[in-house]
């Protein structure tokens, strides 16, 4: 038997998460029947997508059942394999979950070849929700350019560091809106963007006003509300905004705060899109093989901030809303 410890969704918050809405169980877990893999989890993506499935409202993502374990993209190691496809000590990407341990069909896991890049890499700079997000935003869906100056919202956190990086790969003046001097100072001395600005001490307005002085080409945003606003006043002409999240509404999901001065993109003939990273998935091919060159040539400086403990899940999980650096992870 193996014993798993998993953090399972104890109440439903109103509004954004506390500690208390989790709680902690154990379970021992058999082994594997045909077909079937066990798993020890070795890293958890910490992502934004997570809070969305607190509520009882069923969104893209879905709603956890109260008792239930919180969805989580992972990597781990196999221990135990009665599938062909698997062997004890292959690495793994799947949905893991907020747990140590799982018992589960082979077919849910991809193998990784961690012979160049370790395992945890697959969930930031080459992680569907992070630095594939980043690349579909930046390069499929906002047609990224070398003149381009662009702005990313939530810029030190994980996507949009690796969106900021790709901006500045690409060769743009890139600006970052972060909360606090540390984000502002990771974001101009270890990613090497032209500017940060942080939104919670600097009018966003006035530095964009000085930074951007011909308008914004291409708006990275994963924040929405009034940020939103203030850098659709700002558009250039024909500029892209590109939503790819919006994080300041996620703790009032049913009722969320449009954005006001939409009329600029008339005035402007410029276009807004929304994405979601699965369904480009025909740009996953060429994201993948870009992003792991350009890892291997080390041009990303993205942070790494790995939590210890599968109880502190939670706490993890409520970094994303009080302040965090690059890449949040678990390491149950
Ligand atoms: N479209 C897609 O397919 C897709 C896929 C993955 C992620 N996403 C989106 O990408 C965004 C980032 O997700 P992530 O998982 O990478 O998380 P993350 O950026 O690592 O963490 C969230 C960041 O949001 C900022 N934030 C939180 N509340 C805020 C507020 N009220 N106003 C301004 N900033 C706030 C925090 O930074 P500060 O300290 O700077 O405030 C925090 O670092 C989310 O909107 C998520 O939904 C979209």
């Amino acid at each position: 038997m193996t014993t798993n410890r998993k953090v399972v969704l104890a109440a439903r918050p109103e509004g954004l998460p506390t500690l208390d809405c989790f709680g902690t169980e154990e379970e021992q877990l058999g082994e594997p029947a045909e077909g079937q893999a066990l798993v020890e989890v070795q890293h958890i993506s910490i992502d934004a997508w997570i809070s969305t499935t607190l509520g009882a409202r069923d969104g893209h993502h879905g709603s956890v059942p109260i008792g239930g374990t919180l969805p989580a993209l992972g990597v781990g190691r196999v221990i135990r394999s009665a599938a062909p496809e698997l062997a004890a000590g292959d690495e793994v990407f799947g949905p893991m979950g907020s747990q140590s341990h799982l018992l589960a069909p082979a077919a849910m896991f991809q193998k990784l070849d961690v012979s160049q890049i370790p395992a945890r890499s697959h969930l930031g700079v080459l992680g569907l929700t992070t630095g594939m997000t980043a690349y579909v935003g930046m390069i499929t869906v906002g047609g990224l350019r070398d003149t381009d100056t662009v702005v990313v919202s939530a810029a030190a956190g994980a996507t949009g560091s690796v969106a900021s990086e790709i901006g500045r790969i690409g060769g743009a003046k890139v600006i970052g809106i972060a909360g606090g001097p540390d984000k502002v100072r990771y974001l101009e001395d270890e990613l090497g963007i032209a500017a940060g600005i942080d939104y919670k001490n600097e009018d966003i307005g006035a530095r964009l006003n000085e930074l951007a002085p011909d308008g914004v080409n291409l708006f990275f945003d994963n924040v929405g509300g009034t940020i939103l606003d203030t850098v659709l006043d700002r558009i250039a002409p024909q500029a892209r905004v590109v939503i790819c999240g919006a994080i300041s509404q996620y703790g009032h999901m049913n009722d969320i705060a449009g954005p006001k001065l939409y009329l600029r993109l008339a005035e402007r003939n410029a276009t807004m899109r929304g994405f979601t990273v699965d369904y480009w998935s025909d740009a996953h091919a060429q994201a993948r093989e870009d992003l792991s060159r350009w890892l291997k040539e080390d041009k990303f400086h993205i942070r790494e901030h790995v939590v210890e403990g599968i109880e502190r899940f939670p706490e993890a999980l409520l970094m994303l809303f009080s302040g965090h650096i690059g890449k949040l992870m678990v390491a149950p």
